[in-house]
């Protein structure tokens, strides 16, 4: 199992959930961030952090946003696992479902 991030962090990418993260296995894409399904140890630090409230425990996924599930697994499918963010950096792309959803304006 694994937390995932979901729609509320797209465009937004408040990055307090960074800091907590004990194994830094949060990362960066061009709209939002995603968690290491593999590095991540569920600790759960994360998820009470984001201000709003984008990261849940993948059993309670909303129905609404199950595709984020997908779409956290899918970012690495090429990355394989670099064990840590913080050395990767940003990373210029987004998973599929991700890229496809329309800009957000405030
Ligand atoms: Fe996104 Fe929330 Fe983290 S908006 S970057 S999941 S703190
Ligand atoms: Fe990291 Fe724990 Fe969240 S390992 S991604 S802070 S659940």
């Amino acid at each position: 199992m694994t937390y995932i991030i979901a729609e509320p962090c797209v465009d937004l990418l408040d990055k307090a959930c960074i800091e907590e993260c004990p194994v830094d296995c949060i990362y960066e894409g061009n709209r939002m961030l995603y968690i290491h399904p593999d590095e991540c140890v569920d600790c759960g630090a994360c998820e009470p952090v984001c201000p709003v409230e984008a990261i849940f425990y993948e059993d309670d996924v909303p129905e609404e946003w199950s595709d984020y599930t997908g779409a956290n697994y899918e970012f690495f499918e090429e990355l394989g696992s670099p064990g840590g963010a913080s050395k990767v950096g940003k990373i210029e792309k987004d998973a599929t479902f991700v890229a496809s959803r329309p800009a957000k304006s405030e």
